[in-house]
């Protein structure tokens, strides 16, 4: 197998859940999760306010987190919560900064409900804009409630990641 990273944003667990189980079932080591320098609320009505509000504007927040270089990987794995029916916003950051060019992308998502096919749809024109070739795609919904069927479609997922 190629060498693979996932790079991903997780608010609430959810996507870090998906990202760890993906790393294990792959034997990635792997795993940058990325963190902004003004973190988003986890409670009440501005969680939803603060993130969509930038999720919808395309908003590129600061990141604490150090953008990993992706020259030395073949394979770039993105997570995601949706957001508003978009990416969240610190995976927007994250693509600004990278250069996909001639790399397999792959990306997942999770929602609570609503479809994440807006988001994966973004994520990939984005990517592809930046030279990266969009190879599959996964979306979950409430993976840590529902994990049994999270993980199966993980297990799939794992097995499209050349
Ligand atoms: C700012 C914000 C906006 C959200 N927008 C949506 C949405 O449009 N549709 C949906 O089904 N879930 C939405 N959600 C729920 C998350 O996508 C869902 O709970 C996801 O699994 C959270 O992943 P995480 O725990 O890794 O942060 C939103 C959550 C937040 C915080």
């Amino acid at each position: 197998m190629s060498e693979t990273i996932i790079v991903y944003y997780s608010l609430e667990g959810n996507i870090d859940f998906v990202a760890k189980n993906l790393a294990e079932k792959i034997s990635s080591k792997n795993l940058v999760r990325l963190e902004t320098v003004k973190a988003y609320p986890t409670k009440g009505l501005f969680k939803f306010l603060h993130g969509g509000k930038d999720a919808m504007k395309g908003f590129k927040p600061e990141l604490k987190t150090e953008i990993p270089d992706l020259s030395k990987f073949e394979n770039i794995v993105i997570g995601t919560p949706v957001w508003a029916s978009r990416p969240s916003a610190p995976i927007n950051t994250f693509i600004e900064k990278s250069d996909f060019s001639g790399k397999n992308v792959y990306i997942f998502a999770s929602s609570m409900g609503g479809s994440a096919s807006s988001t994966i749809e973004a994520i990939s024109s984005q990517v592809e804009k930046k030279g990266g070739k969009v190879i599959s795609s996964v979306s979950l919904v409430n993976p840590i409630k529902k994990q049994e069927e999270a993980l199966e479609k993980v297990a799939e997922f794992a097995k499209s990641i050349k």
